[in-house]
């Protein structure tokens, strides 16, 4: 799951989408790619509306997204254009390049559309985020049933 400061959306992805999938069987992460938030806890927001659903995300720590992450995991979801344009210039070949999707795909697919960066608004664009994520993500772990 990645976004561009790992500290709202993608860590959200993350959470939501670990407690939908057995975690024997699934390694969920996070990461974003730009560099400003390394090593910061989610915003306090995200862990209000994450903890409000019944999800603690407080034990993450914001990373940023490195072309290793090709190698280490199957899919990669990007929050938004920006971040797919940005994850997509670090891939090395093709195989790498077909892992990564627009998150929001999952919902309305084709249609390419952006989770909104909830950073600069108030809590209610973080309840907006939230809702986006668990749709997408019910979508994703239903498709391993
Ligand atoms: P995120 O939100 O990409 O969903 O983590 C943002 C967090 C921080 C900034 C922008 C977006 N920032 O400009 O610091």
């Amino acid at each position: 799951m990645v976004c561009l400061g790992n500290i709202c959306r993608s860590p959200l992805a993350e959470g939501i989408l670990k407690s939908k999938l057995n975690p024997d069987y699934f390694i969920v992460d996070s990461a974003g790619t730009a560099a400003y938030h390394i090593g910061e806890l989610p915003d306090y927001r995200s862990i209000a509306i994450a903890k409000k659903n019944g999800i603690d995300i407080s034990n993450q720590r914001a990373r940023k997204f490195i072309a290793n992450d090709f190698n280490e995991f199957d899919l990669i979801y990007a929050m938004d254009s920006e971040n797919y344009k940005n994850i997509c210039s670090l891939a090395k070949n093709e195989s790498d390049l077909i892992k990564v999707k627009m998150i929001l795909n999952e919902i309305e697919p084709t249609k390419d559309l952006s989770v909104p960066d909830p950073y600069y608004g108030g809590d209610r664009g973080f309840e907006n985020v939230y809702e986006m994520l668990d749709k997408a993500c019910s979508i994703i772990a239903s498709s391993y049933l």
